[in-house]
């Protein structure tokens, strides 16, 4: 990789890198040499366990923090933390989100609704993602090109939708991309050398798709792998007109 190619000693964040594709990130970033630091969230042990052996394994380059992204106290503790040892981050990537949990399943018609789960999509989905753009800010005030990328979802596309269903979902994505696209034209005033960006990662083979998959035609479903390097390829790859954007994993600019 990557758009870090003219910077040393990049510091990076990956908040939700328990698995999935935050966890990808943290494996394909150890390995690149212009890497320096990563800092890894995650907020529950028991799905944290690979990337805390990661930890144990790269203990100069890898830190892991906790951090519930509903909990504004938990994101000023862990990036208290990360200012205490950096005083900047040349690459964001917020990968939390939920679909389903034992709790929550995406509604498949109106008699779903219910709107105890249509906060919770919000508190997670999208409402986090403002949280750590608001306290993030003085790492990316800063002199040096750098990217703040959120992970949405192509379905959050109000103009794309064709199919309706899973309200929640669909709604707090919609509603990341609005706050995300705020965020993109206050951080042009206020550190203009960071991009803000949504990426679109495509169906890929994680917990949050698996119940989803039956579907989807082989070719369709990606690999974390195959994800983590599409992601980091768009990323290497914007300009500076490309803030408040809302990417597919192939580059390709999608509807609001
Ligand atoms: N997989 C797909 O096909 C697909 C398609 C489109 C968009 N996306 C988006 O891609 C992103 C990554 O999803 P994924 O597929 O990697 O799913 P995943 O494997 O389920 O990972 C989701 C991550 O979010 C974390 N998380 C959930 N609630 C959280 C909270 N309250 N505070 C902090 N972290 C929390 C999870 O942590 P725990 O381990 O603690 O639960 C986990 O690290 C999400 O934004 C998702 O909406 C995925």
């Amino acid at each position: 990789m990557s758009f870090i190619t003219n910077i040393q000693n990049a510091n990076v964040m990956i908040i939700g890198a328990s698995q999935g594709i935050g966890l990808g990130f943290i494996k394909k970033l150890l390995q690149d040499e212009k890497v320096s630091k990563i800092y890894a969230t995650y907020r529950n042990q028991n799905t944290a366990e690979e990337l805390l052996s990661l930890a144990e394994k790269y203990p100069d380059k890898l830190t892991c923090l906790i951090m519930d992204i509903t909990e504004e106290s938990q994101i000023i503790t862990s990036i208290q933390h990360i200012s205490t040892e950096v005083d900047k981050l040349h690459l964001v990537i917020n990968c939390v989100g939920l679909l389903h949990d034992n709790n929550i399943q995406p509604e498949k018609s109106l008699k779903h609704i219910n709107s105890e789960n249509l906060l919770r999509y919000f508190q997670i989905n999208s409402i986090g993602a403002v949280l750590l753009a608001k306290h993030l800010l003085p790492l990316f005030r800063h002199k040096e090109l750098s990217v703040f990328a959120t992970i949405s979802a192509k379905v959050g596309s109000i103009g794309d939708n064709q199919l309706g269903g899973w309200y929640g979902y669909r709604a707090s994505k919609a509603a990341l991309n609005m706050l995300m696209r705020n965020v993109a034209i206050e951080y042009k005033r206020t550190c203009p050398q960071t991009l803000v960006v949504m990426l679109h990662p495509g169906t890929t083979d994680t917990r949050l798709s698996r119940p989803f998959q039956r579907n989807v035609p082989p070719e369709k479903l990606f690999s974390v792998e195959r994800t983590v390097s599409q992601l980091l390829t768009v990323i290497e790859q914007l300009q500076e007109g490309d803030s408040g954007e809302f990417f597919s994993w192939d580059g390709s600019k999608l509807p609001w």
